[in-house]
């Protein structure tokens, strides 16, 4: 790519560990001087940089990359997308990494997302939706237990019921659809078949035609050990996954990414950005869970740990419908991140506890330590301190030559950071093969 070295400026959209991990890897481009973060968090240092403008504020997103001459924006968020910052960037002739609000309807439409399933034969859970409470419950009732419930629209993760008797079918679709627990998101609703298996993630890069899938990683949401206790965001991840085959990946390409680009394609809203299919992985038996339209957060960062190439290079290059697959390499070994979050998380939690022993961890070998939701203690004039400001708010990474070595080096990590009330998993990385 013929560009001037260092010169490039970038916007990354969103305040999250997926945000800093997207920022610290275009920060070692050759060709980047300087990248901001909107608005970011207290973890941008050096040449990246926080921005004041809330993720879905557009017009002052646009204005912002216009009067900085921004040469290529990175939406983390999706909330970013779904309000049309993409569109709204285009328009104005400026480069940027993400889908369209229409592409994005992909995840941020469970019943739009079941529906292409289905037109493209795509393996997954049978289904059917519904926009009556009655017949939700009728269809629901009819099913195997356990049956699972999904309000349609964005719902931070919450809008999932697994219900394993028909009283628990009754609350979820009440909350849903009658209480409006997630407001206009649950208009409607997706009653969908359990699926059985282990959760596996995978990223592709998209940049309309064709898509490069990477290495597979494994999330572990719920908030406990062994897998107890309400679902988060995610408390920590794995890549590669060592029981997840090249055979796997070909046939998530062939059977999952594939059919949904030629299906938006289709429907003339082609896919641009990252797309990342949550699957389900029994045995040779893969079906899709859902589709994200972005990033995974904690994924990004393990991903970002590993990958091998100039992000900004390959981002552009995405951006501008022009992916070569050979400029994305990945390194050998293993990345793991663990996530610190706040006590209470995710229910209430306090917030502006003070954190310490970040620089220490860091100064472990192949240890970079991601803020998510923190801030820097300005009121008291302490720039040095950092607090905490939200449930997710630290995701040490490390990466190793085998899964068990890095495991251990990020524990060895995690044991020198510490808050008031701290919580992690002490089982990241440790489950059973699939
Ligand atoms: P979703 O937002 O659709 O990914 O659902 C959130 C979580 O609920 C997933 O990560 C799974 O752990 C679980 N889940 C969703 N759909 C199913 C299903 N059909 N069978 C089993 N678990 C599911
Ligand atoms: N780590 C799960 C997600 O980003 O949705």
């Amino acid at each position: 790519m013929a560009m001037e070295s260092a010169r490039a400026t970038v916007l990354v959209i969103g305040s999250g560990g997926r945000e800093q991990a997207l920022a610290w890897k275009l920060a070692q481009s050759a060709h980047v001087k300087k990248v901001y973060i909107a608005p970011g968090n207290g973890g941008s240092t050096g040449n990246i940089e926080n921005v004041a403008i809330g993720f879905t504020d557009v017009p002052e997103l646009l204005k912002f990359a216009q009067e900085k001459h921004i040469d290529l924006t990175v939406i983390g968020q999706e909330a970013a997308s779904d309000a049309g910052a993409v569109d709204a960037f285009k328009a104005a002739g400026l480069t940027i990494f993400g889908p369209t609000k229409a592409a994005t309807r992909l995840e941020a439409s469970k019943v739009f997302s079941k529906d292409l399933m289905a037109s493209e034969h795509i393996p997954t859970a049978a289904y059917q939706t519904f926009t009556d409470p009655g017949d939700a419950i009728e269809y629901a009732t009819s099913r195997p237990l356990p049956v699972v419930i999904k309000a349609d629209g964005l719902a931070t993760g919450k809008g999932v019921y697994i219900c394993a008797t028909v009283q628990e079918i009754g609350i979820a679709i009440t909350d849903i659809m009658v209480k409006k627990v997630f407001g206009e998101s649950g208009d409607s609703v997706v009653v969908e078949d359990f699926l059985k298996g282990q959760e596996v993630s995978v990223h592709a890069l998209c940049d309309g035609n064709q898509a490069v899938m990477f290495p597979a990683s494994q999330d572990h949401k719920q908030v406990f050990d062994g897998d107890k206790g309400p679902n988060t965001g995610g408390m920590g991840v794995i890549a590669p996954v060592p029981w997840v085959t090249p055979a796997h990946i070909e046939a998530t390409k062939a059977q999952i990414v594939l059919p949904a680009l030629a299906g938006l394609q289709k429907r003339n809203t082609p896919f641009t950005g990252c797309l990342y299919p949550g699957l389900m992985i029994d045995g040779d038996d893969i079906k899709l869970l859902e589709f994200n339209a972005r990033f995974g957060d904690p994924e990004a960062e393990v991903y970002m740990r590993l990958l091998d190439g100039d992000l900004y290079e390959v981002l552009t290059a995405c951006a501008k419908g022009e992916l070569d697959p050979s400029s994305i390499a990945w390194k050998p070994g293993f990345a793991v991140t663990v996530v610190l979050c706040s006590p209470g998380y995710p229910a209430d939690y306090p917030k502006g506890l003070p954190i310490t022993g970040i620089a220490e961890a860091e100064k472990l070998n192949d240890i970079v330590v991601f803020h998510a939701a923190t801030i820097r203690n300005t009121i008291a004039g302490n720039d040095d301190e950092i607090l905490t400001a939200g449930g997710r708010v630290l995701n040490v990474t490390a990466t190793g030559p085998t899964l068990e070595e890095t495991i251990d080096k990020a524990y060895a990590a995690v044991k020198l950071i510490n808050f008031e009330g701290m919580h992690y998993r002490t089982d990241i990385g440790r489950r059973l093969n699939g």
